[in-house]
């Protein structure tokens, strides 16, 4: 078998432990600069962090200029404190422990400004009561339901009613709309952004509500990968570009959104463990080391195998068909593009960090866990 990874090309492969993630510095130096290319300016975007949950690539971000984070988890938002990032918006619904684990968040990082987010007037009323009793004002997003159905208020009244009732609340501050979209699949950026043009005039009418009501709405957070380009073409100055799997990509949005082009920056290296018989070949790439929720025959591309087919995923196994399988044995390594990053990502306590063909660093995957120290 060839041994050539063409871009993902490195010596030294045969010391790492397999499954590994490697992570291909240039790569993302160049998915980074083309986020903030498609954005225009660093300072509107505000990328989600659970793609990496990494310290060092939001040490990275911030260095390309990017001051405004996006978590989804308290755990990343602790990472994102730690690194002094000073705005940071939590776009998950609170409830239970989370309330009072957010309060006790603010108080150990009061330099970090937290955003939060609410769908309900419950949750309004317990964070407002959370946050005045621990002497704090925060910033709260209300979250829009813009076709998803997965969290947000749909645009009409009670949605104007709940962003009057954050204003009315001691505690919280109104601090503007989430607006995202993952719901918005469309191939083409032309039909993306045809699309979010139509959402967004609903969007722009509900916030002038919101105004004239009386209540402010400093920014509007919208989109993730597909859509931050369409988003970025509207000329609105309030507008925050959100997206998160950008930075490293994958087989996955490679395929249903080939306009976007970033280029996968953190794959697998697997090694062959097992020839079962003619034309089968199983590696260690099991579904504990590589996303297994995209449907089994795509969960993983191996580029110098264009033929393979999954056969069998199991924990730690995969198993697939290919005619090359005569130039494979044991011990071989292959190089696989996961077809959905950030839960693979999060299998991981760390990523090997390639450099001009070299390993040069091995970076912890920090808010793997759910909790750091809060
Ligand atoms: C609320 C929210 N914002 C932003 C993103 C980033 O989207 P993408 O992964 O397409 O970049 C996600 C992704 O799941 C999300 O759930």
């Amino acid at each position: 078998m060839n041994s050539d990874h063409g871009i993902y090309s490195f010596v030294g492969s045969e010391h790492l432990l397999t499954p590994s993630i490697v992570i291909v510095h240039e790569l993302v130096q160049q998915n980074l600069e083309l986020m903030v290319r498609i954005a225009g300016r660093a300072d509107r975007l505000r990328p989600h962090c659970k793609t990496h949950k990494m310290s060092a690539m939001v040490r990275w971000q911030q260095q390309m200029g990017i001051q405004h984070f996006k978590a989804a988890t308290v755990a990343e938002v602790e990472m994102l404190a730690r690194e002094h990032v000073t705005d940071v918006f939590l776009a998950y619904p609170l409830v239970g422990p989370n309330i009072a684990r957010v309060a006790r968040l603010q108080q150990k990082y009061p330099d970090t400004q937290l955003l939060l987010n609410v769908d309900r007037s419950a949750g309004i009323t317990s964070l407002g009561a959370a946050m005045s009793a621990a002497g704090h004002k925060v910033g709260v997003v209300l979250d829009l339901d813009v076709g998803m159905h997965r969290t947000g208020a749909a645009i009409g009244d009670a949605a104007l009613r709940l962003y009057q009732q954050i204003d009315k609340t001691p505690g919280l501050t109104p601090a503007g709309l989430h607006v995202y979209d993952g719901h918005r699949r469309q191939a083409t950026l032309t039909e993306r952004l045809a699309a979010v043009r139509e959402d967004f005039v609903k969007v722009l009418e509900f916030r002038d509500r919101c105004v004239a009501s009386g209540c402010p709405v400093p920014r509007l957070i919208c989109g993730g990968t597909p859509t931050f380009p369409a988003f970025a073409q509207l000329d609105e100055p309030t507008i925050e570009l959100s997206p998160g799997t950008c930075v490293f990509a994958d087989a996955g949005y490679g395929h249903h959104f080939p306009d976007l082009g970033f280029t996968p920056a953190a794959v697998m290296l697997t090694r062959v463990v097992s020839i079962p018989e003619d034309g089968t070949v199983t590696c260690d790439l099991g579904y504990k080391s590589v996303a297994s929720d995209p449907p089994m025959e795509t969960r993983v591309v191996f580029p110098q195998l264009p033929d393979m087919r999954i056969l069998l995923h199991s924990e730690e196994h995969l198993t697939f068909q290919t005619a090359e399988w005569q130039h494979l044995k044991p011990g071989d390594v292959l190089i696989g593009i996961p077809w959905h990053i950030c839960p693979t990502i999060a299998m991981h306590r760390d990523a090997v960090v390639v450099r001009a063909g070299r390993v040069v660093d091995r970076w912890e995957v920090t808010a793997r866990d759910r909790v750091l120290s809060i």
